[in-house]
Parts: structure tokens; C-alpha cells; sequence
């Protein structure tokens, strides 16, 4: 007999998986996944920079690694992050299999089941599901445009009767809400993580993706204007530049954070591809990094403006969206009685498809929103496809 343990018990594939198999049936124009566009991988490039490497580089990339990383691509990614403002001393970094993990292993090495947590509304999926897997106790606190509300934030957690064991963000270019914080928002969520001494999960795996340079600026972490002493755990990703696939991620951490989570992480996976991380340290050191994201960050702004332009041209006024300024989200807003649900199940039949916005809410509660990216699809089918759901939009309103 097959007895499953307590936490598999309590692993359901949802509601949100079984409309995702309707949004993967090639007919329909989807905006439902949040990857990058399969043209844009520098696949070449990394074939020439595979064949170049001499014989031991290529054998390496076949062997373990410490769990820490591949010792080259560490000292490689410190200075690139250094050179992002990142300063990494007083900290250590973690070699991750994605950012996915990091924010896994975080959780595992503080949760225990019961323990309060709190993200923003709306949040990534995966970071949810993860807090959920070690029994969470899960609440988003609601995000305006410029980032999460420190008021409401602040009120809820003197309400819980004991601190929550961590606060997870993602301020650059928000998945799904598509928003990057303000500067002021981001010195008063600073201050209030300082002021209670909380940890802090900053998850960044959009940051470098800004459509305009002046925006640049706001993309500088609060773990670098916090200053080496916060607890705050900053988790980067190459997903969502060089692809998921390379599974590559960190985590930049107190010392102590860090032991744990690699002793997590030794009898989880042992260690990150080194495979990966070979070919990610000989790109970044090659200097290869800044032109493809010029072309990367004029690439995803167009299709930003495209999608914009589309929503602008067929939505009917009582709807609402964020215009983004990087990352590869649109989120719409419907008025509060609406249900997604129904949004989507009428857009399918016309031949288009989104995430519902209950997917994103901790609580699993909201629906009157959904996520579009525009990241992926062929950039053609854009205007169709929002036409479509424009067109379903206005049947369930009425
Ligand atoms: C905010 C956020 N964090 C983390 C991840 C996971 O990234 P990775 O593929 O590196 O695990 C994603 C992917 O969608 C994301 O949007």
C-alpha cells in the first residue's frame, strides 16, 4: 500500500493547471506563459563559446561542483552583480537551480508549519506554492503602483500575535502586476524591515529587463541600499534573459542563511548544473551580456507597446491595466464583481488565453484580474489576441 506523507497529502494540482492544458492547444494565441521568446536565445553564441573552451573547461562541465557553485562563475557573478551596485561582502551567495529554488530553500530553512508569511497581492505563483508546500499561513498585502502599502503592511503585521518568519517581494517589474517600485517605497519597506529586524525575501529575476534608462536607477536592489548587515535574502535568475532552461539562480544572503540553505540544497540536488554555470560564466566574462540586453529590453518594449496599444484600442472603459516599464507583464484590472474565470472560459471559445488573477492571490480569493505576458507570443498575433479577449471581456459585462 502507497501512504503518501502529510505535505504530499496536501499537494493538489489546481484549478489554474487544468485551464493552463486549455491555453497549451496550439490553436489558441496564449499570453498565459511568463517566459521569454524562444527566437531571442543567443543559441549560436553558445555554441561557439562551448567549441572554443579548452578540454579541461569542457570536463569540468561535466563534473560536480562544490554545492556553493562552480568556483569560477561565483567570482564571476560577484562582479556582476557588483558591477549592478550589488556589493556582496558580508554576505555569501548560493549557486541555485533557479530562482525557484532559492526561494524554496529559504522557506525550507525557516518554516515550520503554522509560521505566518507575507507576500504582496498579487504574488508569483511559484514562490506561493513553495511557502504553501512547508504549511504557510499565507497573506498578501495589496500592491498600488508604486509598490506594496507600507500602511497596510505595517497595521497587519502589529495584528499578528507573533512576527512573520519572512516578507517575500518582488518590486522590478512585478510578476504578474507588471508595476516597479517607487524609490520612496522602497526606502519605506527598507525601514520597516530594518526597524523590525524582519528577513525579507527580494526576489529579482526582471530587473535587468527596463524599457527606458531612466528607469535604471529604480532597478538597484534594496539589499544594496540596505546596506551588508540586513536580513535580506536577494534572489537573482538568468531565466528570464538567457532562458529557464539553463535552470541557473542565487542567492545572496547572511552567512548563516547561506550554511543552511546549502546544507538544504546538498541533499536536494547536490549541486546546480555545472554545465550551466560553465557556459554562463564564459558568456558574462566574455562581455557579451550588455548588447544582448540592449537588444533584449528594445525587443520586449516593443511588444509592451504593442499589447498597450491593442488593450487601449478594444477594452471597454470600466477596465483597467498597468502600462509596463519593463518585465514582460500586462495585469487587468475588471470591476470587482467580475469574474475572471468566466473572462477566460468565453475567451478560449474565441481562441485566446491569460492566467486568472486568483492564481496570484495567496489567499486564493480575488479573481476579479488576470495576467497577460507579452513575452512570448509571435508578436503578430498580439493585437488578435487581445482582440479576442477584448471581444469576451464585453460579453460577460454585458
Ligand atoms: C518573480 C519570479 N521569481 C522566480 C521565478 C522563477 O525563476 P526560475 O525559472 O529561475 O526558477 C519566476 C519565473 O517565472 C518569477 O516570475
Amino acid at each position: 500500500m502507497i501512504e503518501f506523507s502529510s505535505s504530499a497529502r496536501g499537494m493538489r494540482s489546481s484549478e489554474i493547471r487544468k485551464l493552463m492544458k486549455l491555453a497549451a492547444d496550439p490553436h489558441i494565441i496564449s499570453f498565459a506563459g511568463g517566459m521569454p521568446n524562444n527566437d531571442l536565445f543567443p543559441t549560436e553564441l553558445i555554441g561557439e563559446i562551448w567549441n572554443r573552451l579548452d578540454t579541461a573547461s569542457q570536463q569540468a562541465a561535466f563534473q560536480y561542483c562544490p554545492t556553493a557553485g562552480y568556483p569560477p562563475f561565483l567570482e564571476t557573478l560577484k562582479r556582476y552583480l557588483e558591477r549592478r551596485g550589488i556589493p556582496t561582502e558580508g554576505n555569501h551567495l548560493l549557486i541555485t537551480t533557479g530562482a525557484q529554488q532559492a526561494i524554496n530553500l529559504v522557506a525550507r530553512v525557516l518554516l515550520d508549519p503554522g509560521d505566518d508569511v507575507v507576500t504582496e497581492y498579487p504574488s508569483f505563483i511559484g514562490a506561493l506554492a513553495a511557502f504553501k508546500s512547508f504549511g504557510a499561513r499565507l497573506h498578501g498585502i495589496e500592491l498600488d503602483r508604486e509598490g506594496i502599502q507600507i500602511d497596510r503592511l505595517s497595521s497587519y503585521i502589529d495584528s499578528l500575535p507573533a512576527p512573520p518568519k519572512f516578507l517575500y517581494v518582488s518590486p522590478y517589474f512585478h510578476n504578474p502586476a507588471g508595476i516597479i517600485y517607487s524609490s520612496q517605497r522602497k526606502r519605506e519597506l527598507l525601514h520597516q524591515v530594518k526597524e523590525r529586524g524582519m528577513v525579507m525575501i527580494e526576489d529579482d529575476p526582471y530587473g535587468e529587463l527596463y524599457f527606458d534608462e531612466a528607469d535604471k536607477a529604480l532597478t538597484l536592489p534594496m539589499k544594496a541600499e540596505g546596506g551588508t548587515e540586513t536580513t535580506i535574502c536577494y534572489v537573482g535568475s538568468t531565466a528570464k534573459i538567457f532562458g529557464p532552461g539553463m535552470r541557473l539562480g542565487w542567492l545572496l544572503a547572511p552567512p548563516r542563511i547561506i550554511e543552511k540553505c546549502e546544507q538544504a540544497k546538498q541533499s536536494t540536488d547536490a549541486c546546480t548544473s555545472t554545465f550551466t554555470q560553465v557556459l554562463a560564466q564564459n558568456y558574462l566574462s566574455g562581455g557579451y551580456l550588455p548588447q544582448y540586453l540592449t537588444m533584449l529590453r528594445e525587443t520586449y518594449r516593443r511588444r509592451a507597446d504593442i499589447m498597450h496599444e491593442a488593450l487601449a484600442a478594444t477594452m471597454p472603459p470600466e477596465v483597467s491595466w498597468t502600462k509596463p516599464r519593463g518585465g514582460f507583464y500586462i495585469w487587468v484590472s475588471l470591476p470587482e464583481n467580475v469574474d475572471a474565470t468566466k473572462v477566460f472560459n468565453e475567451s478560449i471559445v474565441g481562441g485566446a488565453a491569460f492566467v486568472i488573477g486568483s492564481a496570484f492571490d495567496p489567499e486564493g480569493r480575488r479573481n476579479n484580474c488576470f495576467r497577460l505576458a507579452f513575452s512570448h507570443t509571435a508578436e503578430q498575433k498580439i493585437a488578435e489576441g487581445i482582440s479576442i479577449i477584448a471581444k469576451a471581456v464585453k460579453k460577460i459585462l454585458g
